[in-house]
């Protein structure tokens, strides 16, 4: 019998670079506290958010989208010809079809690459690394473009003072190519979809005139306490998978879903006092899958982390779904 070529790429794959765009609107909690009866210390308090962005009416998903990727690509120091796939993780595309990614491409002007969405809400960008670094080491592309955009605003009912206050606008985008020596661990990820309910974008209810229809529904204790019990244990998983003892890790960047979360699989982890934490939810919200590489290119234009160092990424929420790996930061 004939035998069929099998797929055969780059021995490893890595990130070549990140970039980002932000929603240009500055939304702090006073403002917040216009839209839903709160406050600012309780805000702080129970999620570390002083502020979110969320896009201005001139921004788009896929502009956004595009502005990131446009950024990662220069910084990896290709041309835009040379990407020859676009993963793009969102739950926030206007249309089903065409995908985010073909629309992006398009933007850039990009011919004949590959492109898909991956729609797994804030497990989506961790997702997407995971299938670039497939596509990668089997030779189904060089270069991948793997991008989490969100414009979540547009999917807020701003009367519910459980999640408005909550979410946030932005786009991240890494650039993943072939490395001679190993950058990035194996995935852990699943899901459990017996908590489908609890984290939806509802279609099944009309709201008031002037709200956004379908919108963003939470049960926000139920997705809380999953997130600080399973997902604890997920980390922790990523971690051996990944081959590192803690105190060999260098960067946490989780979902920048709630400050309370991070510290709590944090303690549970037992990470070495010196390990950086992403904080960016701070300023930026819960933008789901645009919260992990928002957050990577925060820490590294600022210098909180470098080049080279190892980081932990964990990504959970709609689904209810996870994903997790440690990669070298590029
Ligand atoms: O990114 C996708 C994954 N999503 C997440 O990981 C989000 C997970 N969930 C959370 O982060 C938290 O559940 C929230 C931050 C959304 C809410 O915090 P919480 O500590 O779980 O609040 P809660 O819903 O248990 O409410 C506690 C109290 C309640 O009052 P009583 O019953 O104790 O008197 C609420 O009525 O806080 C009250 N409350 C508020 N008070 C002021 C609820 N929302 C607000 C508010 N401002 N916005």
């Amino acid at each position: 019998m004939a035998m069929l070529n099998s797929a055969a790429g780059a021995p490893h794959a890595r990130i070549l670079s990140v970039g980002s765009c932000r929603g240009e609107r500055v939304v702090d909690n006073a403002e917040m506290c216009t839209m839903i009866d709160s406050s600012d210390e309780w805000i702080q308090q129970r999620t570390g958010i002083v502020e979110r962005r969320w896009a201005s009416q001139d921004q788009t998903v896929v502009g956004m989208a595009a502005d990131a990727s446009r950024v990662a690509v220069e910084r990896a120091g290709l041309s835009l010809d040379q990407v020859d796939a676009i993963i793009v993780a969102t739950i926030s595309g206007t249309r089903s079809m065409p995908s985010v990614a073909c629309e992006v491409a398009a933007e850039l002007g990009i011919q004949g690459a590959a492109a898909f969405d991956v729609t797994a809400a804030c497990a989506g960008f961790c997702k997407g690394l995971s299938l670039a670094d497939s596509l990668v080491r089997t030779g189904g592309a060089t270069h991948v473009l793997v991008v989490g955009v969100e414009i979540l605003s547009r999917l807020l009912d701003t009367s519910d003072r459980g999640t408005a206050f909550l979410f946030g606008d932005g786009a991240g985008a890494c650039v993943v190519g072939p490395s001679e020596v190993p950058a990035m661990s194996p995935v852990v990820w699943g899901s459990d979809a017996s908590q489908a309910d609890v984290l939806t974008i509802d279609d099944s209810r009309s709201l008031a005139e002037g709200q956004p229809h379908p919108y963003i529904r939470m049960e926000g204790t139920k997705v809380f306490r999953w997130a600080t019990t399973f997902i604890s244990d997920r980390a922790r998983e990523v971690l051996e998978a990944s081959g590192l003892a803690p105190e060999e890790l260098d960067v946490f960047i989780p979902h920048q879903a709630n400050n309370r979360i991070t510290d709590s699989i944090l303690r549970h982890l037992k990470l070495p006092e010196d390990v950086v934490v992403a904080r960016d939810i701070r300023n930026s919200g819960n933008t789901s899958a645009a919260s992990i590489p928002l957050a990577m290119d925060e820490l590294l234009s600022s210098g909180k982390a470098t080049s080279g160092q190892q980081a932990l990424l964990i990504g959970f929420g709609g689904g209810l779904a996870y994903a997790g790996q440690v990669v070298t930061l590029p």
